[in-house]
């Protein structure tokens, strides 16, 4: 028989990239990370608002730029419209800027273990992967190598020394919550003025570690009331890192003049609750957002989720009452796991590590017949043996918990 003809070869050595997703329903689920108790009522009155009609159309997206603008608070002028890109969910944003800037050869730097997307993407490119590990025992960012890695050895020690093509940061990181300073991410990208700095902040919300109020000069929010403001914390970050001083922007300005090279993620899936109707951006200067934008179908979000996108991001305070209800179970959560001396690892993001006393298999099994899921760290470098729980309500962790202290005592 025939075989049928092959793909490219960096897409016959790959595996499809499968999350376990299937009958997921009626569970208690706390394995994507995803909002738990879904949007706010606007959006589900304005999806049914929809008329039977407009599904014949294609989507249209006039005024989607300026709500996404708005929602950052951005004043008028700073961001503008072409700075802002809009994606079928920020994997398909982060899908596209590989296609769009990773030619085979080419180098991705990112840390490990980080979101399982980057890695795929990049292969399919037939690009080359540097991941630098997280450093033990509390998996803080590894800023000394990132920098080694991205410059490079000292001038003349290395010929035909290459800078990464591209450099993914999540921020907090996905799964171990390692918070990043913006001023910090704000220096990688003033280092490596060649290379494609991205930073993914879906989880931004939990932690209010934004690059974007720093380059836009504003005040920035803080979930956690902890901060002493963006304003100060630019200056203390000013000691660290000197370059990052000269890059908050005046207001007004364009605010990626000085790091052009800089593209920022957002998606309304974890906070907003939409993660199934599948809407992302991407945020830089122009001239990226259209290239990223140019491998992309002309119409790859659906109307479902602008007409979603447009509700969820004008009711805002739907999102930081969410957020601040994850924050407080966390705590709860998180005083349970101390009292009990289970180990675990929290930091930014609506997510945390346990490490349980049985197999990490096994409980995340007793979990599933009890109707809670979780996700298995199985096999991931450093957290191995681990489970990632994400966080939702007080009742839902009260739920949770109840089950894990049963699924981990020893049987028999
Ligand atoms: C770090 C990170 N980036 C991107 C995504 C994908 O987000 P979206 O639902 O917008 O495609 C996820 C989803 O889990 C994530 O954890």
């Amino acid at each position: 028989m025939a075989a049928p003809p092959p793909a490219r070869p960096e897409v016959e050595s790959l595996q499809a990239y499968s999350a376990p997703l299937e009958g997921r329903r009626g569970l208690l689920r706390l394995d994507f990370n995803e909002n738990t108790v879904g949007p706010s009522p606007k959006v589900v009155e304005a999806i049914r608002a929809i008329p039977a009609d407009q599904y014949a159309i294609y989507p249209e997206y006039d005024g989607l730029r300026q709500a996404v603008l708005a929602a950052l608070a951005a004043a008028p002028g700073t961001i503008a419209i072409e700075q802002v890109g809009l994606f079928n969910g920020v994997d398909a944003a982060i899908h596209a800027l590989f296609q769009a800037y990773g030619a085979p050869g080419d180098r991705l730097l990112t840390t490990s273990p980080t979101f399982g997307y980057y890695t795929p993407c990049a292969r399919m490119q037939g690009m080359a992967i540097e991941a630098i590990p997280y450093r033990l025992p509390d998996f803080a960012f590894p800023f000394e190598e990132m920098l080694a890695a991205l410059c490079g050895p000292p001038s003349g020690a290395a010929e035909g020394w290459c800078p990464p093509r591209l450099l993914l940061l999540c921020n907090p990181n996905n799964p171990t919550g390692t918070r990043l300073a913006p001023e910090t991410v704000l220096a990688l990208a003033a280092a490596a003025p060649k290379t494609l700095v991205v930073v993914d902040e879906l989880y931004e919300a939990f932690t209010g570690d934004s690059v974007l109020p720093l380059l836009l000069g504003a005040g920035g929010h803080d979930p956690e009331g902890q901060k002493p403001g963006i304003a100060a914390a630019t200056a203390a970050g000013a000691d660290a890192a000197p370059e990052t001083a000269a890059l908050a922007t005046a207001a007004g300005a364009d605010p990626f003049a000085a790091c052009p090279n800089l593209l920022v993620l957002r998606s309304l899936s974890k906070t907003a609750g939409i993660a199934g109707l599948r809407i992302g951006f991407a945020i830089g200067a122009a001239a990226v957002v259209d290239r990223v934008s140019r491998v992309t179908g002309p119409y790859d979000i659906n109307s479902f989720a602008v007409t979603a996108a447009f509700a969820a991001l004008a009711d805002q305070a739907y999102v930081d009452a969410y957020v601040a209800e994850v924050l407080a179970a966390r705590q709860w959560l998180v005083e349970r796991l101390v009292a009990a001396g289970v180990r675990h690892h929290v930091d930014g993001g609506n997510y945390l590590l346990i490490w349980p006393k049985r197999p990490a298999a096994e409980v995340d099994q007793a979990l599933r017949e009890a109707g809670i899921l979780v996700r298995s760290m199985a096999g991931k470098p450093l957290i191995d043996g681990s489970l990632r729980v994400s966080l939702g309500t007080r009742e839902q962790m009260e739920r949770f918990w109840g089950a894990f202290e049963i699924c981990d005592a020893s049987p028999g």
